[in-house]
């Protein structure tokens, strides 16, 4: 059966102190929770991964947010897979639409990106999804489609059994707009069917999907309800430990 996963994006936010506060309060909330679900990760800051990693135990994992497209050298400012790896970190964030829009990553650069981290033992969170005018021009499954073929096809399914997919439409990461929980869930079909067709329906039946874009306490329970929705990728909501378990708990 496919692994749920409830994921943190701290995104640019928490000094060090404050991160591993939070880290602290997620952990002994996981904790007190007992027997969940579903996996738990968080993703601080570059800079706050190894002191995170400290401040949580066997039941929460850490993330980076991003990783370098090369494998070492001349880079300034980059962080590569090989350093996230030696600094016991298990999973990176890949293609988030913050670093598409904002640093011009493309498929071809995120490919790269999935190809290091895998190489280097790292579990990848594949962020894909459209933005508002491809949704109102009803080309939103195409765009999706073509991220995943760009990004994600040239692995082996053995390979590709690694990645965790997080579907995220661009319109509502950060707006308060979520997408509803059959507008997800049609993607999220339309995901798996993508894979199954590609990969077999066994790889796609295991494959993880997330669903990203004001994900919240309050709706997480329905959209986690929907049989192709596995867990969330979770913003603003993940900086408050109380709303994070509350979506933790919501499965
Ligand atoms: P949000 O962000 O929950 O604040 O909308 C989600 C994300 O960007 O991963």
């Amino acid at each position: 059966m496919r692994k749920y996963m409830v994921a943190g994006n701290w995104k640019m936010n928490k000094s060090l102190a404050e991160g591993i506060q939070l880290a602290k309060e997620v952990d002994a909330a996981v904790e007190a929770a007992g027997k969940l679900l579903c996996e738990v990760v968080i993703a601080p800051a570059f800079l706050h991964l190894s002191e995170v990693s400290k401040a949580v135990g066997a039941k929460v994992s850490v993330s980076a947010q991003n990783c370098a497209a090369e494998a070492s050298g001349a880079y300034t400012g980059e962080v590569s897979a090989a350093m996230l790896q030696s600094a016991g970190i298990p999973y990176v964030i890949i293609g988030h639409s913050e670093r598409r829009t904002y640093y011009g990553e493309t498929d071809a650069i995120l490919a790269k990106k999935a190809e290091l981290a895998l190489a280097n033992g790292l579990k990848p969170i594949f962020c894909i999804g459209e933005e508002l005018s491809q949704r109102d021009s009803g080309k939103y499954l195409d765009v999706v489609k073509g991220q995943i073929e760009n990004g994600l096809f040239r692995f082996s399914a053995d390979e590709f059994s690694k990645i965790v997919i997080a579907y995220e439409p661009v319109w509502a990461i950060g707006t308060g707009r979520t997408a509803t929980s059959e507008q997800a869930q049609e993607v999220h079909a339309f995901i798996r069917k993508t894979v199954a067709d590609k990969y077999g329906s066994a790889v796609a039946d295991n494959v993880t999907i997330l669903y990203g874009g004001s994900c919240n306490e309050n709706n997480a329970k329905e959209l986690f309800a929907r049989p192709d929705i596995d867990g969330g990728l979770i913003g603003g909501a993940s900086l408050v430990a109380d709303k994070f378990i509350r979506i933790v708990t919501a499965f």
